[in-house]
């Protein structure tokens, strides 16, 4: 299959990328010509086109001579990629979306609604794929921040009980995820949350992040309120943090997803959070982020 990959630069869109040339397909990465990560991508794509997953002129450019869009840029740019797609008679679209999109806060999934809605009426041979939290490797933004964290200070602030599920998915679990579900003609028209392998609770996973930096942190309860409001004054004054201010508030909502749907028709087989979080561990000790 000949792919214009969106977002390629990502921890996702270059995981995928990598699995897509693995298996054989041509691919074309659409970066943006500011992009400060070009060297990531020179190494891996050989075919870079510069434009904007924004801009539908710039798409339409992009897309000749290809077969399906993998779009990882943003569901944001959902309009504009399926009317570039339209006009180019391009037909499969792969579009990442979020499991953010089953918050129960209206500012986390109604705009990730209209865009899936937006991908649901495209008239396109559309799947969408929703990853939870991603991590693994040094270009991983959330689990790093806290492994860099438990790696200098012996105190973790825990806020509120800890009580709360998560389920972060592997990014290369996520890429054969994502990669099924461009692939398989089943998949067309269908959504899928692409999760880890089971959820397990906030204080879990900072003790299993902690193990496998062999670190024991002495767990300090602090009550949500007023730590949130701190945190928002400490990311003003720019100070280092484990988690953000607005990561706090969610700290209350459950993030666990079921994928049996994911699992049966695209064989998606994600591994546990341990697992996961011991190569990240091992990766970052190699490029020097986390002590030996
Ligand atoms: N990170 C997570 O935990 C997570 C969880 C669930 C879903 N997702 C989804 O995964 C995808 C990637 O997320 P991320 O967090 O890894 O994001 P990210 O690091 O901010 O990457 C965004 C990617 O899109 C590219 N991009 C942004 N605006 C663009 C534009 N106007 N035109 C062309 N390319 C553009 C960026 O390229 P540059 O090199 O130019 O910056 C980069 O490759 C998104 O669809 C996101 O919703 C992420």
């Amino acid at each position: 299959m000949r792919v214009l990959l969106t977002g390629a630069t990502s921890l996702p869109g270059l995981t995928l990328l990598k699995r897509l040339l693995e298996c054989g397909h041509d691919v074309r990465c659409l970066m943006r010509s500011g992009s400060p990560n070009l060297m990531r991508l020179k190494r891996e794509c050989s075919e870079i086109v510069h434009g904007d997953a924004g801009n539908e002129a710039s798409l339409v450019r992009a897309l000749p001579g290809m077969d399906a869009v993998a779009h990882v840029a943003g569901l944001t740019f959902a309009p504009q990629v399926v009317a570039a797609m339209r006009r180019s008679g391009v037909d499969r679209l792969l579009a990442v979306g979020s499991t953010s999109v089953h918050s129960a806060y209206e500012h986390r999934s109604g705009h990730r609604k209209e865009m899936e809605k937006v991908v649901r009426g495209s008239g396109l041979a559309w799947t969408v794929v929703r990853p939870t939290m991603i991590y693994g490797s040094e270009l991983d933004r959330n689990m790093r921040h806290l492994l860099r964290f438990l790696d200098r200070f012996p105190i973790f602030p825990l806020f509120g009980d800890g009580t709360n599920l998560w389920q972060p998915v592997y990014h290369e679990d996520l890429a054969r995820g994502m990669l099924a579900a461009l692939e398989r003609p089943e998949a067309v028209g269908r959504s899928y949350d692409l999760p880890g392998a089971a959820p397990l609770t906030y204080r879990d996973l900072v003790l299993t992040a902690a193990g496998a930096l062999g670190r024991k942190p002495q767990i300090l309860k602090l009550p949500l309120g007023p730590v949130r409001q701190a945190l928002a004054f400490a990311e003003r004054a720019r100070l280092p943090l484990p988690v953000k201010s607005e990561q706090v508030l969610r700290l209350r909502e459950d993030k666990a997803y079921p994928y049996d749907e994911a699992r049966e028709e695209l064989g998606y087989k994600p591994r546990p959070f341990h697992e996961g979080i011991a190569l990240e561990v091992a990766r970052l000790r190699e490029v020097g982020m986390v002590r030996p």
